[in-house]
């Protein structure tokens, strides 16, 4: 395994001596050594990602690799390595060491001016040469062990990268007199490192560091696997999360270690996908680290580039193992430019001291908990170790974590959590029922955890005490560790999201308007009136009236309207001319009409029918829409309710109206800047007696006992719940007046926040809270279906519903007249004309009949006329007329029975 790999570099041989900025390619050769020995076989994952790194830095100018594979243990190997490389004129050495020769290659380095970059373990010196990436970890370390009062423990290292740490932890253990037990890893093997885990047992060590590479790593916690249970380890590696620890999480591990890369960083997210994308593997820490340095030369080289300062190696490219050691004249300057390099790479903030160790950087402290990793602090060297975590308090101390129980926090509210009828008999979560009881169980399902609904001691949702500032009820449970999870109707506000994290909401809900329900109201003996307004039914009454009236004067005035009756009398001087219809007759006719009936007489004049026709399409509209309005009456429930919106409430002072006292409902009002909520808390703010309530219960009851006189504000969902509760007499109007939500809550940084939270939105989008809403709400509610849907108000038809109508009555009634008025005056035109033509004939024989006939025509409609209202049933005769002026004479009479003076016409 000792082959020496060389890769073609261009520089080969001896080094031209040129300007180095005017090429585009800096003439870097890099040399990585690559670790084949050890205990645990070395990978090539720093190399990997060392070339990656080369690609990913496109940058001008351009770093060209030189590689070597070396054995990094074998000194003669690595000097080989180094001295051909510095030959060959390479500007820095990237690389990995060992133990063995780290010494040799520090002294190389320092003799020669020449930088070695490097991933592998910090080493305690003072050769600015050596820029070493990876921090070191006795300080974090020393910080965690105070955190956790450590005074016994054993110290497990390999002498690789340990002997550092122990130096540090064996100084303060005997000025703090700590009892450490050291185990070195190196000459160990697995039987004996059984045994000694046995040794350990016994003597009841449960404290335990253990410091080495990965690999080694992941291989030891797979021998102490077993031992987990009641020992608690600190891993002095900065790859937490590089370790397979995913099959024995499960197993309640009390694993404390480093992180290094933040790998929730976009800008390491991005280049680890791109490192996924062809290596199908994660990088890890050491990966980061290389990758940093590449990063570091070529800002470096970028720096010095930019700066112009000429690094270019004239002359010849150096003896090695001359003596005395002829160092590189620029190897200062790019020492300078790299130890000053300042980046923010894949393991945070990278800085150089002076002694080229890294400095002001960040190490995340993480646990590793049954649902997996997770940060429970972090150490940077100005602030020490912090702790970001809360630790609750373990009641129960070693449970097994398979069979681990959430406590589930929550309270008693109905719908959402409620005590079923008969809960003695049931033991744990059975006892409960309701919404939210369901909601756990199916969060739970989804989620793949077992819990236990535990009622919130002392029965609040959680407010913080101003003065002690503690938090009380179901926040204050979460906050203090007391409970995992609350599932509750929880509104989800600011200063609780400031302590507790929320899923999405499972329910969306506001401010909303209860009150009493009107009541029905019965239907009264006149009900039957309703489905026409009042003035409708006045107007059918005068139009009824008014119809009669014309039909009788149009039938006065029209001459077809009257028959005369030859009579058989000899002298026929007594012809009777009958009209049938007489004002009661016209009234008959009309009621007949309107009600459907008809009658036995008929109007025979044109404007006699135009009333009629008149009439009869006027009844047709108004009974037909009588009709259809009162079946819509009698099947529907007349609930006018006073109160629609909270503008209605506003405008009003009838009926008082208020919230709980306390509540956020009352806070929504007071901070209200909207011009009709402020208008409603002006009013409730100085409303007497107080419209506030103790609690939601008294203002359900206040709302019942108040006779509509009251309206209740409360969060909608209640408001809808109590509408479905007996004695169903309360009902929720108008829309909802704010939004928010309720929802399920889990202490800061819990690892049960983003599953339960999918489950959340999963159970959304399944539909599966509409259902359990429905459910709940009204499939359990105690007042049948909820007939909100039908809220179609059936009033009474108002006049300009059926105005029209009206009109064209009126429209027929003029035409009527008219039509009856040409008649008249066509009839008495042609009359006149046949009486003259009998004048004429009548002259010639005897003058006498002249002044008969003419007195008739005149004289006659006054005198005669009084007689003709003197018709007997409705029927009027005329009488004594001569018979040569019979027809024209009707018209007269009845002109003159109006007291209408026929002589005009
Ligand atoms: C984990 O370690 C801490 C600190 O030593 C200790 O308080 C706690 O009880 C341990 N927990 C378990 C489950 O071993
Ligand atoms: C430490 O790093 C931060 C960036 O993470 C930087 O802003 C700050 O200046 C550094 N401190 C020192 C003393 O260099
Ligand atoms: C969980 O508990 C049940 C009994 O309560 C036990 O039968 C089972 O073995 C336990 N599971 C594990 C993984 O220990």
């Amino acid at each position: 395994s000792n082959h020496i790999f060389k890769a073609g570099c261009f520089l080969s041989g001896a080094f031209p001596s040129f300007v180095l900025w005017d090429t585009e390619e800096l003439p870097l050769c890099v040399c990585v050594c690559l670790s084949t020995g050890g205990l645990f076989p070395g990978d090539s994952h720093e190399y990997e990602v060392f070339r990656f790194a080369l690609a990913q830095n496109q940058d001008i100018p351009k770093l060209v690799p030189q590689v070597d594979m070396v054995d990094t243990s074998s000194s003669f190997a690595m000097t080989y390595a180094f001295c051909s490389q510095f030959s060959k004129g390479v500007y820095a050495i990237m690389g990995l060491y060992d133990r063995r020769t780290v010494n040799m290659l520090m002294s190389f380095c320092g003799s020669l001016h020449v930088c070695f970059v490097t991933p592998s373990f910090p080493v305690q010196t003072n050769n600015q040469f050596v820029l070493q990436l990876r921090p070191q970890l006795q300080e974090p370390l020393m910080a965690l062990l105070e955190h956790f009062y450590w005074t016994r423990f054993v110290y497990m290292y390999s002498s690789d990268s340990g002997l550092a740490v122990l130096q540090r932890i064996l100084d303060t253990a005997a000025e703090r007199s700590w009892q450490v037990t050291s185990v070195n890893l190196d000459s160990l093997t697995e039987p004996a490192f059984i045994k000694l885990l046995a040794d350990l047992d016994y003597k009841k060590d449960f404290q335990i560091i253990i410091d080495c590479e990965l690999k080694r790593l992941n291989y030891i916690l797979n021998l102490v696997k077993q031992n987990l249970k009641n020992y608690h380890y600190i891993l002095a590696n900065l790859g937490f999360l590089d370790l397979n620890v995913t099959e024995f999480q499960k197993l309640g591990p009390n694993v404390t270690g480093f992180q290094l890369v933040n790998r929730s960083d976009p800008a390491v997210q991005k280049i680890n996908q791109n490192w996924k994308n062809k290596h199908h593997t994660r990088t890890k820490y050491t990966g980061a680290l290389t990758y940093d340095g590449v990063s570091v030369m070529a800002t470096a080289f970028q720096n010095l580039r930019r700066q112009r300062i000429d690094i270019s190696r004239r002359g010849n490219a150096g003896e090695c193992l001359a003596n005395p050691p002829a160092p590189w004249g620029q190897g200062i300057d790019i020492q300078r430019a790299l130890q000053q390099v300042r980046l923010e790479g894949l393991t945070g903030h990278v800085q150089f001291d002076e002694r080229g160790h890294r400095t002001n950087y960040t190490l995340t402290v993480m646990e590793l908990s049954h649902i997996g990793p997770r940060k429970i602090g972090f150490w940077n060297e100005k602030r020490g170790y912090v702790n970001t975590a809360i630790y609750r308090p373990m009641q129960e101390e070693f449970y097994n974590v398979q069979n681990k129980t959430y406590i589930v926090t929550t309270i008693l509210e109905a719908p959402y959590m409620m005590l079923k009828k008969n809960h003695e008999q049931f033991l744990g979560n059975d006892k409960y029922e309701g919404y939210c009881a369901e909601l756990a169980a199916e969060i739970a399902k989804h989620v793949g955890f077992t819990y236990r609904l535990e009622l919130v001691g002392d029965g609040k949702y959680g407010a913080r005490d101003p003065e002690t500032k503690m938090w009380n009820g179901m926040v204050g449970e979460l906050v203090y560790g007391k409970a995992d999870m609350a599932v509750a109707p929880l509104t989800i506000t600011l200063v609780r999201e400031q302590v507790i994290d929320f899923t999405k909401p499972f329910m969306s809900l506001g401010i909303s308007i209860m009150i009493k329900k009107p009541t029905k109201s019965k239907p009264g003996v006149f009900s039957f009136l309703d489905p026409l307004a009042y003035e409708i039914w006045m107007c059918i009454v005068f139009a009824y009236i008014g119809v009669s009236v014309v039909l009788f004067l149009v039938s006065r005035f029209s001459p077809y309207e009257w028959n005369g009756e030859e009579s058989d009398d000899e002298d026929e001087t007594t012809p009777e001319y009958t009209n049938d219809f007489g004002i009661f007759n016209s009234l008959w006719f009309s009621l007949g009409a309107f009600m459907q009936q008809g009658c036995d007489i008929s109007p025979r004049s044109l404007s006699g029918r135009i009333v009629g026709g008149v009439w009869w399409f006027f009844t047709l509209i108004i009974i037909s829409s009588y009709t259809a309005n009162l079946a819509a009456f009698l099947t529907v429930e007349r609930m006018v309710s006073p109160i629609e919106s909270a503008e209605d409430l506003a405008k009003q002072t009838e009926i008082a109206y208020g919230t709980l006292d306390g509540g956020s409902t009352k806070e929504f009002f007071r901070r209200s800047k909207i011009a009709v909520f402020e208008k409603m808390w002006s009013y409730m703010r100085s409303a007497d007696p107080s419209v506030f309530v103790k609690s939601t219960s008294e203002g359900v009851i206040r709302v019942r006992k108040s006779k509509g006189k009251y309206a209740y504000l409360l969060e909608s969902s209640m408001n809808e719940y109590i509408e479905q509760r007996k004695p169903c007499d309360t009902m929720k109007v108008g829309g909802n007046l704010d939004s928010k939500g309720y929802g399920v809550a889990t202490p800061k940084g819990s690892p049960l926040r983003i599953p339960v939270n999918l489950a959340v939105l999963k159970l959304n989008e399944q539909a599966v809270l509409d259902k359990l809403k429905n459910k709940w709400w009204y499939d359990k509610g105690e007042c049948g279906h909820k007939d909100s849907g039908r809220k179609d108000k059936t009033s009474a038809l108002s006049l300009s519903n059926v105005a029209g109508v009206f009109y064209i009555l009126i429209g027929g009634l003029g035409l009527a007249m008219l039509v009856a008025l040409v008649e008249f005056c066509y009839k008495s035109r042609i009359e006149s004309r046949r009486m003259k033509l009998i004048d004429a004939a009548m002259m010639s024989t005897s003058l006498g009949g002249i002044a008969v006939a003419g007195g008739g025509a005149v004289a006659g409609g006054l005198g005669v006329g009084p007689s003709g209202l003197g018709g007997e049933n409705g029927r009027v005769v005329a009488h004594d007329f001569p018979k040569a002026g019979a027809q024209g004479l009707p018209c007269m009479s009845k002109a003159a029975g109006l007291g209408l003076s026929s002589t005009g016409m």
